[in-house]
């Protein structure tokens, strides 16, 4: 008798599929690119990061010298000594230094952390 009736749940279950698939597709594009943009590298998080883990004995913002430990090189200075590269930094980030502890930044961390020493290059 009611065909209408039968059609019309399927036909908007099978809609709500479709909107369901295309959501979710959707949804693990942009995690996928939030993914990709931060193993980049975000200045930012860097610049954050670093205020919490290295500015008590690194001078970290482009404005501030000398760094309030003598012995620790400002952020600028790091940046702009020959060699520094991401792999450079990548390396002495790696490595404990000043008794300071470096693995307990994540990947992800010192990648942001590395971008932003990186923006304090002078061209
Ligand atoms: C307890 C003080 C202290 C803290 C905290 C600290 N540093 Fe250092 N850092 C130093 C000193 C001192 C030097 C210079 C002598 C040396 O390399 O050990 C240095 C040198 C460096 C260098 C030059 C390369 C090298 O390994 O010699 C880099 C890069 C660096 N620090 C990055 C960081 C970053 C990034 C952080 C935060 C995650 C940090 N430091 C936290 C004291 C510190």
């Amino acid at each position: 008798m009611s065909s209408v009736i039968d059609i019309h749940p399927h036909h908007a279950a099978m809609k709500l599929v479709n909107v369901l698939v295309t959501a979710t597709i959707l949804v693990f594009a942009q995690a996928n690119s939030r993914v990709w943009a931060q193993e980049a590298g975000n200045a930012t998080e860097g610049l954050a990061t670093a205020e919490a883990f290295c500015s008590q004995c690194h001078a970290v913002r482009k404005s501030e010298s000398p760094s309030p430990n003598s012995q620790s090189p400002t952020f600028v200075a790091i940046a702009n000594s020959p060699g520094v590269t991401a792999a450079a930094l990548q390396a002495a980030l790696a490595t404990p230094h000043a008794g300071m502890p470096m693995f307990i930044l994540t990947s992800q961390q010192r990648a942001n952390i590395i971008i932003y020493i990186l923006g304090l290059k002078q061209q």
